[in-house]
């Protein structure tokens, strides 16, 4: 079973991979069918990982183990069930859409729909760090 630490090693992989993405999505190149091409590939290639990332974290208990400390930790354990649902959909919807040309919209606002996705999923690891870090600490705590 991954350990809470594991985790944390796994976002700081996955924002490579983000980061990635992110510079890929910053503009449409001059080639716009080619740019759509890369940003497809990007996405076939990150939505595994990712999605087994969201499994993994969701069958170790890691929710529930949060949940279980108090109100404030409730929500914010419902919140990143949430995220990952919502995450997953739009994702998917995005890969879907990159897979088709033109583009729905045009390169310039499906770029714009790329990045906002990416901030949401950024967001998402971010708050989940924070709340692994408190409960980690909580638990070294409780060891002493
Ligand atoms: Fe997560
Ligand atoms: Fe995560």
């Amino acid at each position: 079973m991954p350990t809470r630490a594991d985790f944390l090693a796994e976002h700081r992989e996955l924002q490579a991979a983000l980061d990635a993405l992110r510079v890929l999505a910053a503009r449409p190149s001059r080639d716009e069918r080619a740019w759509v091409v890369d940003l497809a590939g990007a996405l076939r290639d990150l939505l595994p990982r990712l999605f087994a990332h969201f499994a993994s974290e969701e069958r170790s208990g890691l929710f529930e183990e949060i949940g279980e400390r108090g109100p404030e930790n409730l929500s914010a354990a419902r919140r990143l069930r949430e995220d990952h649902e919502h995450l997953r959909f739009r994702l998917e919807r995005l890969h879907e859409d990159a897979l088709a040309w033109p583009v729905p919209g045009g390169p310039r606002a499906f770029a714009a729909r790329v990045r906002e996705v990416l901030d949401a999923l950024v967001e998402h690891e971010a708050f989940e760090n924070e709340v692994l870090v408190r409960s980690l600490d909580a638990s070294l705590a409780a060891a002493d």
